[in-house]
């Protein structure tokens, strides 16, 4: 499968200073349905590579219902680009919001622990063609980001 949803309480043990879900905790979360959809869509034991375009456009309350929705619009030789979308509500309401969402890679790796190969993924509709290549513009503006950014340290 190339999409898979992760659902879940926020629970108690998740919360910040302000009293809503640690940003931690929602970076967790994404890591995971990125993870999960990669090992997937591969068969095989996959490591994050880059995590990026990260927003938190609102907060999530402790008791909501969260879903994390990951799904794969682009893969390289070995890597795996996948859309991370998270959302959540209160269970007492069908009123979903979009929390957070980001762009995760993962590397999937052979039993020596290098990268490998992953089968091909080929977008079959308009919509999956349209991610593609936005997940593949965003690979370019990466490459001048990466070297404005490297570490300095
Ligand atoms: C992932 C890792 C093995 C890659 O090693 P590497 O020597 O850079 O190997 P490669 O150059 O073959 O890169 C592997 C893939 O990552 C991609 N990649 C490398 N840097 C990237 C970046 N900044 N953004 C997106 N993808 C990147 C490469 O393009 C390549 O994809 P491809 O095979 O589809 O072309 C290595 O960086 C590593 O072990 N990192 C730590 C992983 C980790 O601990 N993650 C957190 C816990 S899971």
């Amino acid at each position: 499968m190339h999409a898979i949803t992760l659902r879940f309480l926020a629970e108690p043990t998740d919360v910040n200073y302000g009293g809503k879900v640690h940003g931690g905790a929602v970076m967790k979360w994404i890591d995971q349905a990125g993870y999960t959809c990669a090992v997937n869509w591969s068969g095989l034991y996959c490591v994050t590579v880059y995590v990026g375009g990260i927003r938190f456009y609102h907060p999530i309350r402790i008791g909501d219902l969260v879903e994390a929705e990951a799904r794969l619009i682009h893969t390289g030789t070995s890597s795996m680009h996948i859309a991370v979308a998270v959302s959540a509500r209160d269970p007492r309401t069908n009123d979903r919001l979009k929390t957070t969402h980001c762009i995760i890679v993962l590397a999937a790796m052979d039993d020596d622990g290098k990268p490998t190969a992953v089968k091909p993924w080929t977008p079959s509709t308009t919509e999956e063609k349209g991610l593609q290549g936005y997940a593949i513009r965003l690979m370019e503006l990466r490459k001048d980001i990466d070297l404005a950014m490297r570490p300095f340290l």
